[in-house]
C-alpha cells in the first residue's frame, strides 16, 4: 500500500480527518505507523492474525487509542464500532473482501452513521480478479476458487510451475469470472448497495497493484475538498507520478518493480 502513500492515502486521512480508523492487514505495520503519525490522537483498530511486528511494543508506545486484533478480519470486525475511514488490504479474496465490506457497511447504518470512506489496495494485478488466500482452510471451500501455491505473470490466467509473482501464496487457478478477486468483490460490494442508499463515488487508481477509494455522498458532502482530491487523483498526470515512483520504490526495496504486493 505504501506507494500510495504520499499522493492518495495522507492526503486523504487529511481531507477526512477521521476520528476512528480500521486497518485491515498491517503486515510489518508500514501503513500502520504512518497513520499514527498523521492523526495523532484518532484511534486506530488494526486487524492481522500474523502481525510482523512487535505489537505490546507499539502497544506501550501509543496507548489506548491503538487497538490491535490478532484475528481474521470477519471473526472480529462485527464486533467493532463504526469507523470514519477503512483500509482494506487483509486476505485478498472475493470471499473475504466482500464481506468486510458489507459488515462495515451494515455497523454504519446501525450506528446511523455513513458508509466508512474505503481505501482498497489490491484492485488491479494480480488480486483484482483473481483470489489469493494466506490460509485457504479459513475460506469455507464453497466460496473458494480452485487454488495452487504457484506464482502469477500478466496477461496469463493460468499459474505458472516456476518463478512468477507471490507463489508462495494460495492462488486462484485462474483469473477472472465471478467471486474472483478483490475488484470482482468491490464491484460486487458497489452494485448490491441497497436501493435506500448510500450512494458513492468509487475511484479507481489503475497503477501498480491498484488502489480504490470508495466515498459517499454523504461523506463528500460533509468535507467539500474530498471530491477535489479525488478530481486530482483521477488525473492521468498524477497516476504517472504515483506509477514512477513506486516503481523506483519497489525497485529499491525487492530489487524489480513487482506489484507491491510482497512486501506492501
Ligand atoms: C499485503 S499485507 C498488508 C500490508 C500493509 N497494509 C501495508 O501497507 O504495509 C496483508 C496482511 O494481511 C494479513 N491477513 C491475511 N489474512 C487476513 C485476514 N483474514 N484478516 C486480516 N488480515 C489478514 C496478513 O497476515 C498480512 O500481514
Amino acid at each position: 500500500m505504501f506507494p500510495f502513500w504520499s499522493h492518495a492515502i495522507a492526503p486523504l486521512l487529511e481531507v477526512v480527518r477521521p476520528a476512528t480508523v480500521l486497518e485491515i492487514g498491517s503486515q510489518h505495520g508500514e501503513t500502520t505507523q504512518q497513520v499514527l503519525a498523521a492523526l495523532p490522537t484518532a484511534e486506530l483498530h488494526v486487524i492481522d492474525p500474523a502481525p510482523g511486528f512487535d505489537v505490546e511494543a507499539w502497544q506501550t508506545r501509543h496507548g489506548e487509542r491503538f487497538v490491535f486484533h490478532r484475528a481474521l478480519s470477519l471473526d472480529v470486525l462485527p464486533s467493532l464500532p463504526p469507523v470514519d475511514l477503512a483500509l482494506v488490504d487483509g486476505d485478498h479474496n472475493w470471499f473475504t473482501v466482500s464481506n468486510e465490506l458489507d459488515v462495515l457497511r451494515r455497523t454504519a447504518a446501525s450506528a446511523g452513521r455513513p458508509l466508512p470512506v474505503l481505501v482498497l489496495h489490491d484492485v488491479c494485478w494480480p488480486y483484482g480478479r483473481r483470489d489469493g488466500y494466506y490460509a485457504p482452510e479459513t475460506v469455507p471451500a464453497e466460496h473458494r476458487q480452485p487454488f495452487a501455491y504457484q506464482g502469477m505473470v500478466p496477461g496469463r490466467s493460468e499459474l505458472v510451475a516456476d518463478g512468477g509473482t507471490n507463489g508462495w501464496i494460495a492462488n486462484a487457478a485462474h483469473e477472472g469470472g465471478p467471486r474472483n478477486g478483490v475488484r470482482t468483490a468491490l464491484e460486487d460490494f458497489l452494485a448490491d448497495l441497497p436501493s435506500e442508499g448510500p450512494d458513492v463515488r468509487c475511484l479507481v487508481i489503475e497503477v501498480l497493484a491498484g488502489l480504490a477509494i470508495v466515498a459517499s455522498d454523504d461523506q463528500r458532502t460533509r468535507r467539500p475538498d474530498l471530491d477535489a482530491l479525488l478530481d486530482r487523483l483521477a488525473d492521468p498526470r498524477v497516476r504517472a507520478t504515483i506509477h514512477d515512483e513506486g516503481v523506483a520504490e519497489l525497485r529499491a526495496i525487492f530489487g524489480h518493480p513487482d506489484d507491491g504486493t510482497d512486501g506492501a
